[in-house]
């Protein structure tokens, strides 16, 4: 049977190397054999396990940070709510369980749009949403073009969704830099990292920073990310709107993050491809700099531990222990840690929002 090995190893045979954009997005989201297109990768027995997988306090005090970013700027009289990539619905389904309690917020709350390219992530996300009370349901609407949302002001949250996106690599090798590519060696059956061969406009993208250099040094480009947010930020400036962005931060300029995560360990790229998932690090510099562009207002980026603790993780977690059994309240504290010490998530994971409006005291920041 063909599987996406075979598909990558023909099209490189029959074409050559791939870039490594082609290469993650095959991996993440080839329609039949794509990671995200067979596989629950989240929660405690999937390959890895996000922030509201571990525990609900995250989802929920993400909707504690939405209604208040709402009522600073005025209670707007119709705004949807729009989360990129929703895993398993789990964030939407805690985040909803909170809104619930403030009547005005739903009232006033047109759309929540679930932006999902894969369809069997949607069916999970379909399935487990199907708890939410109707009145709410029928605001859900899945979506898998930003440009499809209404021109209303909106609040977009975003956790672990930028990092999966394909990026572009290029490393400076003896002859200059050139791009990072995928190559398949017949003779020892495998992949492997080859160069392209000429020089590539991509280095225009490099910082002016000769220092860093060095033979061997890698720089990734991020290009769809950048377009995304273009799109995005652009969306934010015509509709007076807000996003608030989470992810894995980059903290090296020069790095090759590009990682693959099975069975919750990091394991080689270019092993098990479409069997693990792929992602790379989020430069939030870059982030807050095209957002300058819109003239927009950026707030963070700050890690996810003050983040968390400034929306009141602490006290949350707290009275959940209150009402907990022992095994229930060995988990909120296992979970509470996980989510903001510092060696784990608490200071690896950024947060940063960018919006239309100045808001003073904005909450998390
Ligand atoms: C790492 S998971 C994050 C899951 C979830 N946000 C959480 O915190 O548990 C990435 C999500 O983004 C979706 N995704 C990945 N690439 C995408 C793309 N290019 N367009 C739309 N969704 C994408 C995946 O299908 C998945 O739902």
């Amino acid at each position: 049977m063909e599987n996406l090995k075979q598909i990558l190893k023909k099209r490189i045979l029959n074409f050559g190397p791939l870039s490594i954009s082609d290469f993650i997005l095959e991996a993440n989201l080839n329609s039949r054999f794509g990671y995200y297109n067979n596989n629950l990768p989240f929660g405690k027995k999937g390959d890895y396990i996000t922030s509201p997988e571990i525990s609900q306090m995250f989802g929920e005090l993400l909707a504690l940070w939405a209604i208040d970013y709402w009522k600073k700027i005025g209670e707007s009289k119709k705004f949807n709510i729009i989360e990129l990539g929703p895993g398993s619905g789990i964030l939407m389904l805690d985040f909803l369980r909170v809104i619930k309690l403030y009547p005005k917020f739903i009232e006033k709350c047109n759309q929540i749009f679930l932006f999902e390219i894969s369809p069997f992530l949607k069916k999970i996300q379909k399935k487990n949403l199907s708890k939410v009370e109707n009145k709410i349901l029928k605001k859900i609407k899945w979506i898998k073009n930003l440009n499809d949302i209404p021109e209303i002001p909106f609040v977009l949250i975003a956790n672990e969704f930028f990092d999966a996106l394909p990026i572009k690599q290029i490393q400076l090798t003896e002859i200059g830099w050139r791009e990072r590519m995928l190559n398949y060696n017949e003779d020892k059956k495998s992949f492997f990292i080859s160069y392209s061969k000429n020089p590539t406009i991509l280095e225009n993208f490099l910082p002016k920073n000769k220092k860093y250099r060095k033979i061997g040094s890698i720089y990734e480009i991020p290009f769809n990310m950048i377009s995304f947010l273009e799109n995005l930020f652009n969306k934010i400036k015509k509709t007076k709107s807000t996003c608030l962005i989470i992810d894995y931060a980059k903290n090296k300029k020069f790095e090759n993050s590009l990682k693959s995560i099975k069975n919750q360990k990091i394991i080689n790229p270019l092993k098990k491809i479409g069997n693990s998932d792929i992602s790379t690090h989020v430069n939030f510099d870059l982030i807050k700099k095209t957002s300058t562009k819109f003239n927009l207002n950026s707030h963070g980026p700050v890690n996810q531990r003050q983040f968390l603790i400034e929306l009141g993780i602490l006290y949350r977690a707290k009275t959940l222990i209150k009402n907990a059994n022992s095994k229930q309240r060995k988990k909120i504290k296992k979970g509470l840690d996980f989510l903001i010490n510092k060696e784990k998530m608490g200071k690896i994971f950024n947060v940063i929002s960018i919006s239309n409006k100045k808001v003073n005291n904005l909450i998390g920041f």
